[in-house]
This record gives C-alpha cells, sequence and structure tokens, in this order.
C-alpha cells in the first residue's frame, strides 16, 4: 500500500516508495548504476566520512540560503541535473521538474536525452525561470551546433558538457530489463538500427562521439556565448587542464555512479581539488560543481564547505516525481529546504558565504 505524501520525510523515502510503485523497467533505468554499483553505493557513503565543526553563539536567527550559479540568483545551493527519459517515470515527463524548480527557484539542467522535446522543456518555463542543457556530443558536428545555437537562442544560461560518457557504463540491471518503447524525442536513432538487448541507455546512445577531446574546446568557446561547464571530470589534473582551457567550470562527477565502476565520489575529489586550487591562487577561476548520492541538506553542506558553488541532484526528483508527480517533487525540495535551513542554524552559519572549511573534520577522507 501507498503512503501518502505526508508520510515522506527525506529524500531516501521517496525512493523507497519509487520502487514499489514504478514500473519494472523504469525502476531499472533509474535506479541502476554501473557493474558492482560500488561508486554508486560510495557517492552518498563517502559523505559520512565528513563531520561537523559547529560555531555556537552565531546569532542565527535569520538564516540565508540563496547563493549564485554562473551569475544566476538561487533559492538553495543544488540544482536538479540532467536525468535522461523522464516519461519512464512519469507521463508528463520533464515538464514537471521545471515545476518544480520554478517554484523553488532552483535551476533545471535540461539532459539531451529527455523524453519531452526541448522546447517543450524550454515553454514550460516561467518568467526569468533559469535553466541549463546538458549535452552528449554528437559525431556529427553539424547537429551539436545547432542544438547548443538553439539552446542559446531559447535562453539557457549554461552548457554543460558531459565528458564522462565516451561509451556507456554496462548497467546490468537495466540490460536485464529488456528495454522497448523509450520514448526519447532527441536524436535518438528509431527505427531498426536501435539495439534493444542493451537496455534503455544503450538504446539510445550511439549518437555520442568517443573520439572527444580537449581539442574540441575552442570550437565550443567559439560557437556559443554560454558559459561551458565540463561535467565528469575526476581529478585535480583535469581540473586545472579545464581552467587552462577556458571553461568556465566543472562538474566533479561520476555520472551517479553510471560510467565508471571505482570511480571515486565527487565529494572525495572535491577535498582533493580545493587545495591545489587555493595554493595556485586559483579557487575563484571556475566555478566548481559536484553531483552524486546527494540525499541530505547536511551532504550539501559539507561540498559548500569544502568550495563547491553548488551540487546537483538527480534521483532523488526522479523518484519523487515517478511515486507523487509535481506534489511529489515539491515535498522533496521543500523538505531540503528546511533541512538547509535548521542545519545551518545547528552549524552557525547564516549564509553560504559563511561555510568555509573550518566548519568540517575531513580527517576520516582517504585524502587527508
Ligand atoms: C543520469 N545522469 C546523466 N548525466 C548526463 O550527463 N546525461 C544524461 O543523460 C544522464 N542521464 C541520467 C539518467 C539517470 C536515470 C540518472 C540516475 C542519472 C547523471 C546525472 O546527471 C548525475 O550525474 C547523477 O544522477 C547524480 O547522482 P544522483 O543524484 O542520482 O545520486
Amino acid at each position: 500500500k501507498m503512503p501518502i505524501l505526508e508520510q515522506c520525510y527525506n529524500l531516501m523515502d521517496f525512493e523507497a516508495v519509487a520502487k514499489n510503485v514504478m514500473k519494472k523497467t523504469a525502476w531499472a533505468y533509474y535506479s541502476s548504476g554501473a557493474d558492482d554499483e560500488i561508486t554508486m553505493r560510495e557517492n552518498h557513503n563517502a559523505f559520512h566520512k565528513i563531520w561537523f565543526r559547529p560555531r555556537i553563539l552565531q546569532d542565527v536567527e535569520h538564516i540565508d540560503t540563496s547563493t549564485t550559479m554562473l551569475g544566476t540568483k538561487v533559492d538553495m545551493p543544488y540544482y536538479v541535473t540532467a536525468t535522461a527519459l523522464g516519461k519512464l517515470g512519469n507521463p508528463e515527463g520533464e515538464v514537471i521538474l521545471t515545476r518544480g524548480a520554478k517554484k523553488h527557484n532552483v535551476i533545471q539542467m535540461i539532459p539531451t536525452l529527455a523524453s519531452c522535446s526541448f522546447d517543450e522543456i524550454c515553454d514550460a518555463r516561467e518568467g526569468d525561470q533559469c535553466q541549463w542543457l546538458q549535452l552528449y556530443v554528437n559525431k556529427n558536428r553539424d547537429i551539436t551546433q545547432r542544438i547548443v545555437q538553439h539552446a542559446e537562442k531559447r535562453g539557457c544560461k549554461g552548457l554543460f558538457i558531459t565528458v564522462d560518457a565516451p561509451q556507456l557504463g554496462r548497467r546490468e540491471k537495466d540490460m536485464r530489463s529488456k528495454f522497448s518503447d523509450v520514448g526519447s524525442n532527441v536524436q535518438s536513432t528509431g527505427g531498426d538500427d536501435v539495439d534493444r538487448s542493451q537496455g534503455a541507455a544503450r538504446a539510445i546512445s550511439s549518437f555520442i562521439d568517443p573520439s572527444l577531446s580537449w581539442k574540441d574546446i575552442p570550437w565550443f568557446l567559439s560557437i556559443t556565448k554560454m558559459p561551458i561547464i565540463l561535467k565528469g571530470v575526476q581529478c585535480v589534473e583535469d581540473v586545472i587542464r579545464a581552467i587552462e582551457s577556458g571553461v568556465h567550470g566543472v562538474v566533479l562527477s561520476n555520472h551517479g555512479g553510471r560510467q565508471l565502476d571505482f570511480a571515486r565520489s565527487g565529494i572525495e575529489v572535491l577535498a582533493e581539488v580545493m587545495p591545489v586550487l587555493r595554493e595556485r591562487g586559483w579557487q575563484d577561476r571556475i566555478e566548481i560543481y559536484i553531483d552524486g548520492g546527494v540525499r541530505r541538506a547536511t551532504d550539501i553542506i559539507k561540498a559548500l564547505c569544502l568550495g563547491a558553488k553548488g551540487v546537483g541532484i538527480g534521483r532523488p526528483f526522479l523518484y519523487a516525481m515517478s511515486a507523487y508527480g509535481l506534489p511529489g517533487v515539491d515535498r522533496a525540495m521543500q523538505l531540503l529546504r528546511d533541512e538547509m535551513e535548521m542545519n545551518m542554524r545547528l552549524i552557525g552559519a547564516r549564509s553560504v558565504e559563511e561555510l568555509n572549511p573550518t566548519l568540517v573534520d575531513v580527517r576520516g577522507l582517504s585524502m587527508h
């Protein structure tokens, strides 16, 4: 029996409900990670290695959780990250996430492989609501250029190029649940040349260019004025290279544990990256985001203390949307907001600017 929405008290609760009510193939696609799913589990577990060093007597009556991301003011330091195939979980698809993001004034990243068309997701925007585009780079660069320039024309404020998926990871749960009608609108090759025996992910991703390289970055910078962010960077050497190549940001991410198993968690990589950047005085040259396993506001706070500008959240909103539609997404976002305010108060930080490395004890992370 399905619990009523008010019985969901945290983001994990939505996952439990979704598992029970979702179609098996959809659950398999959303919940799967690569290979043994070690990285997928580690993404969340890594946050448990960091403890707080709260400060007392800070006059925390008023708490401000707002910040800016790539120049856009948002009410909370997270964004709804790109997750493909929204209609697997809910017939209305990604536009539900657009509406939830509007209500809570956070940014939505639109996936290349959304179920709704790109224009439908833009049309669902209200007022000056901000959206970003997640880009899978097509072997045919003309197609990619058209997508990027169309997104810019439609008002997207950031281009997130996914760089951790030259080939789609083996997600065995997904492969076992033989996929039939994936219903993606964008670039899906469609028709008879789609191999559906390998699960949803592989069926729709054959257009992605594995030859993408650093040499392509100047071209991307030349075809758009949107800030460019590399999504899926996994070590400090590549963050430095990203800065040198002129991009505006990176997402330290392992694709929710769906690509390389035994990739490290984003928070672990962040702890590697920030001291090196600070040593060079480069910490303000780009914006650094992380995603993967963020389920509690304390996870967000830890990332911000270590120097992230914000975090991406994926599966929890998919599960909330699949289980309860827009009211589910609304409640998940409200729970996060309540958790954020309470925990910032308990830590003694009145604003996002006050979150800093002295508020966390990272000796449990393997880097330290
Ligand atoms: C993803 N992710 C993803 N990333 C991307 O760049 N393009 C994509 O099409 C997708 N699709 C996708 C589908 C599903 C079902 C999931 C769960 C994830 C990865 C996503 O952007 C993000 O990196 C992770 O989801 C973050 O981890 P959590 O929050 O899901 O733990």
